[in-house]
């Protein structure tokens, strides 16, 4: 049989650590003679070392065969900038199968290009679901979902989401979480960024803190109030805030921040996941991270309405607050008395879902 061609999309930073484990496998079994080809294209929706280029040295991801190179922007210019230019990439040379991962504009607008020209769409971590409209990775999941072929899941909730708008079965392979692949692998490298004896870090006696959603960081009049909360729930231990270039914007307006908060840059892999590893407790609201405190077992206080990764709260130690200040305080106490949850690792989230996708990707592109 001719080699298949898979396209492996990745733009933004929470796609770095999905891919590079599905690389890895990709790798494995062509060193043991598989029959499919990949390649890697990089959108440039995040183009900073901080942002892209140092989790590709960390997590030894390949240099892309093709970066698109589409910047900053609206999300409607970026959705145009990286449809109109996978658009021609497709049609200089079709894939098989074009592999997109996670809830990122990148995923939505290369679905939509491949699609289009006919061809396949398989989504890493389809079916999860906020219910969240004001959330643009809620539309991109939708959008995204709606014109997917294959199906790889990371939970039984994502695998009911998909049955209920009436996937049929065999579209959906419940394959575990990538980004948990990536942590594992990394467990044993996870290093102390150059700051932490400079800030005077204890193990389990400092937070962790990452706010990037537009709701809470794009006036000054919602991040204030939450920093305050913070700031006063930690009672006097340092809250290491690594700061993502959109918060940066309106952080500058803010005056009066509380002292034990820390400002930091966007930390590359290794270094930020020694700081979840060993914080006291994590305040944020990603949902990845939810997802890598829930396996390293550190407690996690989510600063959002909704979940699309119920299990980190249904089985994990993460806890949804919602977005009022005042949630926090009540939390703080759970925690500092001891109290807070212990949780356990969903079903799958095992090491292994590389390979898993590879081995079903060999299956389905040989039918
Ligand atoms: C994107 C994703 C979000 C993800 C987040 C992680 C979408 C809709 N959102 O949001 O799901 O959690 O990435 O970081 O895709 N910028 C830089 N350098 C870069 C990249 C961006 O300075 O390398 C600046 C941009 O100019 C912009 C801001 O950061 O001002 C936001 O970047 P953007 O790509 O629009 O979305 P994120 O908020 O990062």
């Amino acid at each position: 049989m001719s080699a298949r061609l898979v396209d492996i999309i990745a733009g933004a930073r929470p796609n770095f650590m999905k891919i590079a484990p599905i690389i890895r496998a990709f790798e494995a079994r062509a060193s043991r003679g598989g029959h499919l080809e990949y390649r890697l294209i990089h959108t440039g929706q995040h183009y900073d070392a901080k942002m892209s280029g140092d989790f590709f040295t960390q997590l030894g991801i390949p240099a892309p065969h093709i970066n698109l190179e589409v910047g900053s922007g609206t999300q409607a210019e970026q959705t145009a900038a990286i449809m109109t230019r996978y658009e021609k990439v497709l049609l200089d040379r079709r894939s098989d199968i074009c592999l997109v991962v996670g809830d990122v504009t990148s995923t939505m607008a290369c679905a939509i290009a491949a699609q289009k020209l006919w061809v396949r769409v398989g989504h890493v971590e389809g079916g999860i679901r906020s219910g969240d409209w004001t959330m643009p990775e809620e539309i991109n999941r939708m959008v995204t979902d709606s014109i997917t072929n294959d199906f790889f899941t990371t939970s039984e909730v994502a695998n009911a989401n998909l049955r209920r708008a009436g996937v049929a079965d065999d579209r959906i392979h419940f394959v575990g979480n990538t980004m948990i692949d990536t942590l594992l692998a990394n467990m044993a490298r996870l290093t102390p960024p150059a700051f932490f004896g400079e800030l005077g870090l204890k193990v389990g006696e400092y937070f962790v803190l990452t706010l990037h959603r537009p709701n809470n960081v794009d006036g000054q009049s919602t991040l204030a109030p939450l920093l305050d909360a913070i700031g006063s729930g930690a009672r006097g231990l340092p809250v290491v805030f690594p700061v993502h270039p959109r918060t940066a914007k309106t952080l500058k307006e803010i005056a009066g921040i509380p002292a034990n908060i820390r400002f930091v840059d966007p930390q590359a892999y290794l270094e930020f996941n020694y700081l979840v590893k060993h914080a006291k407790a994590v305040i944020t609201d990603s949902g990845g991270v939810t997802e890598e405190t829930t396996v390293m077992g550190v407690p996690c206080m989510t600063l959002r309405t909704s979940t699309e990764r119920p299990e980190t709260v249904t089985m994990g130690t993460n806890e949804l607050l919602g977005t009022r200040p005042e949630a926090l305080a009540p939390a703080f106490s759970t925690l500092f008395s001891g109290a807070w949850k212990q949780g356990k690792i969903p079903p799958l989230w095992d090491g292994k879902t590389g390979p898993r996708i590879v081995e079903i990707l060999e299956r389905v592109l040989a039918a």
